[in-house]
Order: structure tokens, then sequence, then C-alpha cells
């Protein structure tokens, strides 16, 4: 059989995903989404790329994150995404929430990088042409730019929500305080930021801690009305059994691009050795365990503090694993208590120092 026509989505996709509210909004996102980060550039087998989407939304994955500069090389996986679109999901656009971003370097000279409306609105253009989309539904900022103002940044969003080419807008890295004052902008002008998409995981709670102004970026996301979304909620790899017996060869770490040998330090593998034994006692992998926790319920928000956990997957057997997490979701005082004392910060938030680069919006 053609593989192109061959794709008739699970019947049963929509069985036993939960979609969960993001923020205010009437927008719902299922528990685990399912990124492009890695693993969908020019590197990886179409084929494979293709199998894990076909996975991903028959077992009700309803949402694919990108970015312009996803790949390699830069614009490589919205192409093959684009591809993979047209053959297989097109007929089901519908029933999808594809989001893009700009922020961080796309091409060369001033234009290329930061939160002008310039970049902003150029780089939209040519993600929904590399995808062959009319819009998408949700197009972020991918980092915050301390040489442009906020508002011309959240007057560009605004404009982009009104031209149609995306039906809601969030940011991505903003600190807690730079959140707050975004989202008071963009509530002003009509256009609420719809969702806040940082790195999140057991061994990298950055979101938790107290800003400048005594509020974590959780709860200031979630007071301004904003949903989560948790990017990294493995640590890259870090928390499943990747790197339990050394570096495979097939592996995120091996390819030394974002996940570099100091993330996995004797200290760090130690560390995910006890929380793997954790993990095994509740009857789930790491992984599984790892996924479990930043959905937890936690704080004022209960199971709405973090939305959906945004994960990678190189194979479709990961990604069956990843999903499985869906099983259970709860946790033990004890579990909670047990895991709070062998974890420690792994030193793999990369993002920070964008974070740190603008903490008001002056
Ligand atoms: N906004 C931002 O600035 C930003 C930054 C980073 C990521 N993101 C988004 O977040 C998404 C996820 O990021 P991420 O890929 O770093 O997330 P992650 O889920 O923490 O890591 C995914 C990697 O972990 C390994 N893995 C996944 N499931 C596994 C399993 N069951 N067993 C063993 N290994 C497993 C795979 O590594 P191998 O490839 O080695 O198999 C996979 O590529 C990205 O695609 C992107 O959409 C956003």
């Amino acid at each position: 059989m053609n593989t192109l026509d061959a794709y008739v989505p699970a019947p049963d996709r929509y069985e036993s995903m939960p979609y969960r509210r993001v923020g205010n909004s009437g927008l719902k996102l299922p528990a685990i989404s399912l990124g492009l980060w890695h693993n969908f550039g020019d590197d990886k087998p179409l084929e494979t790329q293709r199998a894990i989407l076909r996975r991903a939304f028959d077992r009700g994955v309803t949402h694919f994150d990108l970015a312009n500069n996803y790949g390699p090389p830069f614009g490589s996986a919205e192409t093959n995404f684009g591809r993979l679109f047209a053959e297989d999901f097109k007929r089901y656009r519908d029933e999808l929430i594809i989001s893009s971003k700009a922020g961080w370097d796309m091409w060369p000279g001033p234009y290329g990088f930061g939160g002008s409306r310039k970049y902003l609105m150029a780089s939209l253009d040519q993600s929904l042409e590399r995808m062959g989309l009319d819009y998408v539904d949700i197009f972020y900022h991918h980092r915050p730019d301390p040489e442009t103002p906020l508002e011309e940044t959240m007057y560009a969003l605004r404009d982009i929500v009104a031209s149609g080419k995306a039906l809601y807008v969030g940011i991505s890295s903003y600190g807690p305080e730079l959140t707050a004052e975004a989202a008071r902008f963009m509530a002003e002008e009509g256009c609420p930021l719809l969702i806040h998409q940082p790195s999140y995981s057991i061994v990298n709670r950055w979101v938790e801690e107290p800003g400048e102004d005594g509020e974590s970026l959780l709860t200031s996301a979630a007071d301004n009305g904003l949903g989560v979304i948790a990017f990294s909620p493995l640590a890259q790899g870090l928390l499943t059994n990747r790197y339990l017996q050394g570096v495979p060869e097939d592996s995120r770490a091996a390819a030394q691009k974002s996940l570099s040998g100091d993330m996995l330090s004797a200290e760090n593998i130690e560390m995910v050795s006890r929380l793997n034994d954790i993990a095994q006692e509740r009857g789930q992998s790491l992984a599984q365990m790892a996924l479990a926790w930043v959905l937890r319920e936690q704080g004022d928000y209960g199971a709405e503090t973090v939305a959906s956990a945004l994960i990678g997957a190189s194979s479709v057997a990961q990604l069956d694993e990843n999903l499985d997490t869906l099983g259970n979701l709860e946790f033990t005082k004890a579990e909670l208590k047990a895991i709070d004392d062998v974890a420690r910060d792994a030193g793999i938030n990369i993002w920070a120092d964008a974070t740190a680069s603008r903490v008001h919006g002056e």
C-alpha cells in the first residue's frame, strides 16, 4: 500500500488522553505534547518522523510544537513537518494545535534575532510558508530580548493575532516579573497572552523559585491567566534510563549539541540512578515518573499549574513509554519527599541567561 494514502488515525484517539485547560482561555491542550526541536531535522529519516507523528496523533497528542530554527539546518523541522502535514494530517487541521516561535538566531544580520516587529512578522511568514499553513494556533516570542522595548514585541504579537496568522500568542523563558508586565500589557490591548513555555523538570526547578518581586514564574503566569507548558521535562533525556549505562551512540548527548558532557557528570548520573529506584518502586520508568511529576497537582492551581508536558522523542517506543505515564499521575507525600531528598539542580538550564537578560520591560 502507498504510505501516502495509508494513514487513517485511530478511531479511539480521544479516549485516554486528558486535555487540560490553558490558563483562563477556552483552549485545552493534551497533558503530553510533542516538540520537534530535535529528531525532525534533515539529519533524521523522514519515515521515522512520520511514524512518531502518526503514533502521537493516534494516542491523542493534538499539539505539535515547532520553532523557526528547529532542524538542523534551521527551518528544516518546519519544512519536514509541512511535508508530513500535507501527506498525513491536512484533513485533520482542525483537530491540531500547531505552534511556532521566533526570538533566537534564525538568519544573518540584525533582523534575524531578537524581538523586533521586523523579525517576528517576517519569521512567522516564513514559518507558515515552510509548513504550508495559513495560520499557526500559537505563536511565541521565544526568549526575552533586552534590546527591544517590550511594547514593540507585544504590539507585534497583538497585530499577528489581528492578521489571522496566529490564533493565540505566548512567550517563552520570560522571568516572573516580565511575564506579569507583558500579560498586563496584552490584557489592556484586548489580546491576552495564552501561554508561557518555560523549561521545568525534577532537576531544573527555576519556575518554582521566587523572582525579584517574590513571585515564582508558575504563580506569576497563573495569576495573570496564562497557562504553562513545560519544555524538556525529561531534562533532554537525563531523566530517563538513557544514560544509566553510558552514552549510547544514537543519543542526543553523543551528538554533542544541546546536551553537553558536563550535564552527564558522575554526580548527575548517581542522582538519576537514585531517582530511577524511586520510579521503579512506584511501578513506573524514570521517564514516566519525571513526566507525572511535572504534571502533578501543586500550589493554588492544582492540576492546572502545568497544562502540558512538552516532550521530545527519537522513536515510537520512547513516545509510547512516555504516553503510558498517563496511567499514574498521582504521588504520595512520601514519594514527593523521597524525590526532593535526592534531587538537586543538575545545571542543565541552558536558557537561564536569556531569562536573566531582562527582568523588567524598561
Ligand atoms: N521554548 C524553548 O526555548 C524550548 C527549548 C527547548 C525545547 N523546547 C520544546 O520542548 C520540546 C521538548 O524538548 P526536549 O526534546 O529537550 O524534551 P525532553 O522530553 O526533556 O527530552 C527528549 C529526549 O529525551 C530522550 N527520551 C525521550 N523519551 C525517552 C524515553 N522514554 N526513554 C529514553 N530516552 C527518552 C530522547 O533523547 P534521544 O534523542 O537521545 O533518544 C529525546 O529526544 C522541544 O521539541 C521543543 O518543542 C522549547
